[in-house]
């Protein structure tokens, strides 16, 4: 049965066939939607412990387009406010990031402390004693701040799962990529910030999209071939998987280095035995198989809606937000484990920088592909349909196949298609 013209989505196991309607990245009505189904309903990541250490340290960030204070304050306590001020509306905190006792508006000067709490207002005595009650003149708290090992998540709704029901499935991935530290994970330098001219679902899609690699990566894997000794001799093979609640994950072997816990030639034979002395560390920590796991395969995990971990030569995590349909801002950042040495260090931002960053390999080819496909959504004026049907009848759908995509889409649909409460 072919889907109708209003849909969506076209699922139909019978033919083996699975598309989502190109309206779905065209139309203002339905990124509408997304901000009052998806982005207000889900936990969205927020941000590391790691970038908010000592008390007094803040930053501030968008998240699904609201401005957001994340702060610790002098009693250790991790608080995120919506950055308004209580008297206008003013973004109180215009730095990017610092540390502080309190934040002071712009406009008027009102001034709050790093609980939120109003500490000074010019002009006190010329107000009621109504306005001194109930904190109605304090930073409003964002309705729910939830973590997991130090990842910050925040949830615009008061009432729902908590945050570790929510991550379900994929807690056992994440768990993958911060056991890679014996003490813990850390944010290395700052934020990536970028932006390009694709739909930001599209970004959901290539994040694990295992098909694209070899042939959108081409110059990155001419270039790696060009130097010896920079790939390890395997084929890339590996699963994917429906994590429940949207998320879902590719793992796959490593053809490349990766610090934890996999060496090639070229990084020589010092960096091979701190490899193997770190290996050992996992085998000990998580017995043979489970290190085997960590060191050897990668992992592309997205966390529905829009949060990316990718585990790979070395981690990032992404977020990436609507500004229109055909328009995205992204934020990204690498990770490494704290205690790692120099050496091994310099290898991982080596690595993070030649594939995953803003100026790398990947990056910006990833981004001209998105950009084309949006481009494309023009010449049929919005209608059309785009196939993620690769690997439907398959019982166990490979890192190529597109089942990781279909897991995020039924999601989607799912909530997007709810009534609107
Ligand atoms: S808007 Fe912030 S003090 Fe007036
Ligand atoms: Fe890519």
């Amino acid at each position: 049965m072919t889907a109708s013209p209003s849909a969506l989505l076209d699922d139909d196991r019978a033919r083996g066939v699975f598309r989502v309607a190109r309206r779905a990245f065209t139309d203002p009505v339905i990124l509408a939607r997304e901000r009052a189904a998806i982005f207000d309903q889900c936990w969205l990541y927020l941000g590391h412990e790691s970038e908010i250490e000592k008390p007094g340290d803040y930053l501030t960030r968008k998240v699904a387009g609201r401005d957001i204070i994340f702060t610790r304050g002098k009693d250790g306590a991790v608080r995120a406010f919506f950055n308004t001020c209580p008297h206008r509306g003013a973004l109180v905190c215009r730095e990017a990031a610092g540390n502080g006792a309190m934040f002071r508006c712009f406009y008027h000067s009102w001034a709050f402390d790093l609980e939120g709490k109003l500490v000074n207002r010019p002009g006190d005595e010329a107000y009621g004693e109504g306005t001194r009650k109930g904190g109605m003149h304090d930073l409003v708290r964002v309705p729910r701040l939830e973590q997991y090992r130090g990842l910050y998540f925040v949830h615009y709704q008061a009432a729902g799962d908590d945050l570790k029901t929510y991550l379900g499935g994929a807690l056992e991935y994440i768990d993958l990529v911060l056991d890679q530290s014996e003490t813990a994970m850390e944010i290395v330098g700052g934020t990536q910030a970028y932006g390009f001219d694709a739909n930001w679902k599209l970004l959901c899609e290539n994040s694990f999209d295992g098909y694209h690699g070899l042939p959108t990566h081409v110059s990155y894997f001419d270039y790696v071939k060009s130097k010896p000794g920079s790939l390890v001799e395997v084929a890339i093979k590996g699963r994917a998987f429906d994590l429940g609640n949207g998320h879902a994950v590719v793992q796959y072997t490593a053809p490349w280095g990766r610090p934890v816990a996999q060496t090639v030639p070229a990084w020589g034979e010092e960096a091979a035995r701190e490899v193997a002395a770190i290996k050992a560390r996992l085998v000990a920590r998580f017995g043979a198989e489970r290190a085997e796991r960590m060191a050897t395969t990668n992992r592309n995990l997205l966390i529905f809606p829009n949060f990316v971990i990718n585990d790979i030569m070395a981690v990032t995590f992404r977020t990436f937000y609507p500004q229109a349909p055909d328009k995205q801002e992204v934020n990204a950042w690498a990770l490494a484990p704290r205690e790692e040495s120099p050496a091994m260090r310099e290898l991982r931002l080596f690595n993070f920088l030649e594939f995953l960053g803003p100026g790398g390999f990947a990056t910006p080819d990833d981004c001209e592909a998105l950009a084309l496909c949006q481009r494309g959504y023009g010449s049929l004026a919005g209608a059309g349909w785009n196939d993620i049907s690769k690997g439907y009848l398959s019982d166990e759908p490979q890192v190529d196949d597109e089942a990781q995509m279909r897991a995020f889409w039924r999601e989607w649909h799912r909530r997007v298609s709810e009534q609107p409460a």
